[in-house]
Order: C-alpha cells, then structure tokens, then sequence
C-alpha cells in the first residue's frame, strides 16, 4: 500500500467520522428541542381539552329565600382561574317554589351574555342591551334571544342552597357552533 492511498483513505475516514457527529449532534439537538417542547405544547392545549367538572357552590341559607321570590345570589365560576380575580364572580337568579324546591337561572342573556334582571312587578327577566325578555320559568317571551335562560342544577344540602357550576354556553356564538 502506497503512501497516496493511506492519505486517501485516512481523509475517507476523516470525512465518515464528520459526517456521523454532524448526524449525532443534529439527532440529539432533535430529541433536545423535542423534549422541550412537551410543556410547551401541553400548557397550550390543556385548556382546549379540559373539562373542569361542576362543583356545588353555596348560595345562601334555604330561609335566606322567601316562598315565591327570585333573588340574585353570587358565586365563583366553575374553572376560576388564578388571575381572574372578581371576574371569577358569576351571578345567577334563585326562585323558591316549595319548602325545598328552588330553581336557579344563568344571569346572562343567550343572545350575547348581558345580564338580566328579574322584574318582579312584570313577572319578566328583562335583558338591558337589546330588549331581549323572557317569561317567569326563562322561556323566550321577546326580542333576540334564541333560546330560553340556561338553568343550573340545585339542592338542598344541610339546609344551604346550593348550585351546580358548569360553564354555560353564553352566546349564540357558541349554539351555532354545537348545532
Ligand atoms: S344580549 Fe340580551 S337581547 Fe341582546
């Protein structure tokens, strides 16, 4: 074997040797950059895939409610965030109709989430933005709204009332979305 082959393939080997920790580094930066990624990519996504489950929140004492009367009570959200500081308060309207029978209405409008308010001389929610009105038991009596007040869950639970939070569809937004 002559001198000029040796050299030649020393500078092969030479070259493989690059070319294999080339393909090393940019393997391991790869897996590097891949694992990296992992909380990156979850912290964006788990909102979109939670389901935060209801929760039962105490609105009052049941004698806290007159027979008869719809009262606005306040509460925490069902997902209350860290930063939401007072926007994690949601309101809803409680009506007792028997001793221990009440229902609970969503404050807000399904035409585009103002807050009613109930007119009891009327007998009526009334909505302030667009003239949206709904009867007593929150069907649609007037204007846009497209659907009747949402409902929570309640119950009387060691004589406390207590509602059942979940997040509602507020909007049309989200009922053109699910139809
Ligand atoms: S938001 Fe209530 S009628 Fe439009």
């Amino acid at each position: 074997m002559n001198e000029e082959s040796t050299n030649k393939e020393d500078s092969i080997a030479q070259i493989s040797r690059r070319k294999f920790f080339v393909k090393l580094s940019l393997s391991v930066a790869g897996i590097s950059a891949a694992i990296a990624a992992i909380p990156v990519v979850s912290a964006l996504l788990a909102p979109l895939l939670e389901h935060p489950p209801g929760q039962w929140r105490t609105v009052g004492k049941v004698n806290d409610f007159q027979l008869g009367t719809t009262t606005l009570v306040n509460f925490i959200d069902a997902d209350p965030k860290p930063y939401a500081g007072v926007t994690a308060k949601t309101g809803a309207w409680v009506r007792r109709n028997e001793k221990n029978d009440f229902t609970a209405f969503a404050i807000n409008c399904t035409h585009l989430g103002c807050p009613v308010r109930w007119e009891k001389n009327a007998d009526l929610f009334m909505c302030p933005c667009h003239g949206g009105v709904y009867y007593a038991d929150g069907t649609v009596a007037a204007g846009p709204p497209p659907r009747p007040l949402t409902k929570y869950e309640v119950r009387v639970y060691n004589e406390n009332v207590q509602i059942k939070t979940a997040p509602i569809p507020l909007t049309t937004i989200g009922a053109a979305k699910t139809s």
